[in-house]
């Protein structure tokens, strides 16, 4: 286990420490890198002392010329070598700088140039930590697929009692170890995701799209990353962050998604149809924006092309995968589904109920299975909804290979 320890400038500085000593102690090879302001609280040479290796903690080293190019590359070459990077305790700011992609210092620089899992120790304030801000770059961390482990409540050294206290370094080393050693069974998958929303235009200025945001698809994304497997998202235009470490191709019609998803089907051993696709396009797209004169306009709409029918005829051996959002009749537009595109599992979920579906964070679906099997699964993350529906497609495709 290679991992990189980035330690940020907050009080518990001094219990990243503990947490690199757990870490050797654990079998792994730790490089720290410390920020400018964490060296305000611990000396690099504790870190240097325990882990056995060179502590960095600049981009440039001081005297510029060679040496300064030679750093210049270090990051890129830590980003690398490293499987996994843990930032302990993770600051308010240094949340801010991932958040947003900045890169003024060794450890924002490298966060940018790693594509492997991440794990965040916050640490701060309870104001800090409850901050709009820090919330809101915290949620574009999560969405990216950052892994967090939360502070706990406590007495802070600030003098307050309330959430912000550095979670037990065992218990970070634990979910680090967690992380690198867990289950990697879609290794040697290839697995290709659509996810999002389309566009079809109207005219130059306007099109008929969906309420998809993506989420789901990109919670897929990241939980097969995570698994070992090798991920290709089509995606639609959606707000949110792609995950690390995934190739995305972004398209914007359903014509051009099917046309991405034909490109790279050969590649794939699973396919995954999450894209809410729209099911009519413009049989005419005005070339000329449309002026509100007319007491009424009339869109005539034609079918768009049937993407999952399409490579449910293609598939050969690969796992199909199709979602269903329906608004009643859940599981018999499912299971009409399954057998009429030839799918191998329809994820059917009931839109339009509150705090799932759509736009949210959490799901609630039904899994339709070719064995004929239904699932209920309860309502949870979209993160936690994803990781079974890729343990119930390993199981599937075992029990459709013994039944052969
Ligand atoms: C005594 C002291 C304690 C601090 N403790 C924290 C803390 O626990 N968490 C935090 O996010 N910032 C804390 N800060 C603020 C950070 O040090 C400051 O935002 C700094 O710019 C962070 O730099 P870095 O993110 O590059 O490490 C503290 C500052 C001081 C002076």
């Amino acid at each position: 286990m290679n991992i990189v320890l980035g330690v940020g400038g907050g009080i518990a500085a001094y219990k990243a420490a503990e947490l690199a000593r757990a870490l050797v102690q654990a079998g792994a090879r730790v490089q720290v890198v410390m920020t400018r302001a964490a060296t305000e609280f611990v000396q690099p040479l504790t870190f240097a002392a325990l882990t056995g290796q060179k502590v960095i903690t600049d981009l440039f080293p001081a005297g510029g010329g060679e040496a300064a190019l030679a750093s210049a590359v270090e990051h890129i070459a830590v980003a690398q070598q490293n499987e996994l990077l843990v930032v302990a305790p993770a600051t308010a700011d240094l949340m801010a700088k991932f958040a947003h992609g900045a890169a003024d210092d060794f450890l924002s620089t490298l966060h940018l140039a790693f594509t492997g899992p991440i794990l965040l120790a916050p640490a701060m304030n309870s104001n800090m930590w409850t901050h709009p801000a820090t919330r809101a770059n915290l949620a574009i961390l999560r969405e990216r697929g950052c892994h967090v482990v939360e502070p706990e409540e406590g007495f802070l050294a600030c003098g307050v009692t309330g959430p912000g206290r550095l979670a037990d370094p065992e218990h970070i080393a634990g979910e680090a170890t967690r992380l690198l050693t867990g289950r990697k069974d879609l290794d040697g998958e290839t697995i290709l995701i659509t996810a999002g929303p389309t566009e079809e235009p109207i005219d130059p200025v306007r099109f008929i799209s969906n309420r998809s945001s993506g989420k789901m698809g990109y919670a897929l994304a990241t939980a097969a990353r995570d698994r070992g497997a090798r991920v290709i998202v089509v995606s639609g235009p959606v707000q949110i962050p792609a995950p690390a470490g995934v190739t995305v191709i972004p398209v914007r019609t359903a014509s051009e998604m099917r046309d991405a998803v034909l490109r790279h089907l050969e590649d794939a051993t699973i396919v995954v149809k999450a894209a809410a696709v729209a099911d009519f396009h413009l049989a005419r797209v005005a070339q000329q924006k449309i002026k509100k004169t007319a007491a009424r306009v009339s869109l005539e709409l034609d079918p768009t092309p049937d993407i999952l029918s399409e490579i449910g005829r293609k598939k050969g051996d690969r796992l199909l995968i199709g979602f269903a959002a329906e608004t009643q009749d859940l599981k018999q537009e499912a299971k009409r589904k399954l057998e009429s595109k030839n799918c191998d599992m329809i994820v059917a979920n009931m839109v339009g109920q509150q705090g799932t579906g759509f736009e949210s964070d959490d799901n609630e679906v039904t899994l339709v299975l070719r064995t004929g099997e239904v699932v209920d699964l309860p309502r949870g993350s979209k993160r936690d909804i994803a990781s079974q529906i890729f343990d119930r497609a390993l199981q599937l495709r075992l029990a459709l290979y013994a039944a052969r």
